[in-house]
């Protein structure tokens, strides 16, 4: 498997690509690769000639230096995972520099308030580092599709409007929540968790599971305390935020209109380690 840390080479490569007609389906990651990553890989390569996979720690989308500190950093293993799956994958594992350049540093990006709401309110800049990096990447890749999971659903909306933004052909393919059976969504954070924490974790699937299940006959005042109280006496889980928003612009409602559609957004703290989930509510 070729695993590229030069910009270059894979440029190189990606022209080739380009004059061989061939599509290039591209997975933008941060590494410690779990099953959820793999489920995109294989999307990837069902739909896409060849599969280009990123790992790259992003500093610029960290708010918080101890999370990028310890965020797992695991490339032998997760070049070992990618061999396993297919000989038309394409590693590119670059440094800071190749990615950004002497200056790194985010753009300040307007995505017409999507920014603003939830994951942007608790760490600010965050999206900024996510447009910037990914422009970074689409520009080097230049793939057909590129895909991403639904359990970052405000960053795959955010991504939607980045490519808007800036006017890049590439299409952005959502892709379902991959769960342990416990129903925790899958996460590289996962791995950071104790035994205590992970037995602890599931509880924010069921909670999201339930609401779905009452969003049709309680109301959302209802529900974000029904929410608040499961929390309330968890010593291993601590509710950062629950909302219930539009798909449309992310913004948390208090009432429910018809014809509208709503997703429930879950932040949690386990110990340092932040879990976040959401679900589609109808
Ligand atoms: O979701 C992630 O892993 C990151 O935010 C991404 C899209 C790879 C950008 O660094």
């Amino acid at each position: 498997m070729q695993v590229y840390e030069k910009r270059l080479d894979i440029v190189t490569d990606v022209a080739t690509f380009k004059t061989e007609k061939k599509t290039i389906g591209f997975i933008p990651t941060m590494g410690a690769l779990h099953k959820g990553h793999l489920a995109l890989v294989e999307r990837a390569l069902e739909e896409n000639d060849i599969a280009v996979v990123s790992v790259f720690v992003n500093p610029t989308q960290f708010n918080n230096s101890e999370d990028l500190v310890k965020y797992p950093r695991t490339l032998d293993s997760d070049v070992e995972l990618l061999s396993g799956l297919s000989d038309k994958i394409i590693v590119f594992a670059p440094t800071p520099n190749e990615v950004y350049g002497p200056q790194m540093a985010s753009i300040s990006y307007n995505f017409d308030g999507l920014e603003n709401e939830m994951e942007g309110k608790f760490r600010p800049g965050h999206f900024d580092g996510v447009g910037t990096v990914l422009k970074h990447l689409f520009t080097i890749v230049s793939p057909s599709r590129a895909y991403f999971g639904e359990k970052d659903f405000q960053q795959l909306q955010i991504v939607r409007k980045l490519v808007e933004i800036e006017k890049m052909s590439v299409q952005i393919v959502g892709c379902p929540i991959y769960r342990e059976p416990s129903g925790l969504a899958l996460s590289s954070r996962n791995k950071r968790l104790t035994e205590v924490q992970l037995e602890a974790a599931p509880l924010i699937h069921k909670v999201l599971k339930q609401v779905k299940k009452d969003f049709g006959t309680e109301s959302v005042i209802k529900l974000n305390e029904w929410v608040s109280e499961q929390f309330e006496n968890n010593e291993i889980l601590e509710l950062e935020y629950f909302e219930i928003a539009k798909v449309s612009d992310l913004k948390s409602i208090t009432k429910k209109d018809n014809d509208t559609k709503y997703r429930a957004f879950i932040a949690v703290f386990a110990g340092k380690i932040r879990l976040i989930d959401n679900i589609a509510l109808n």
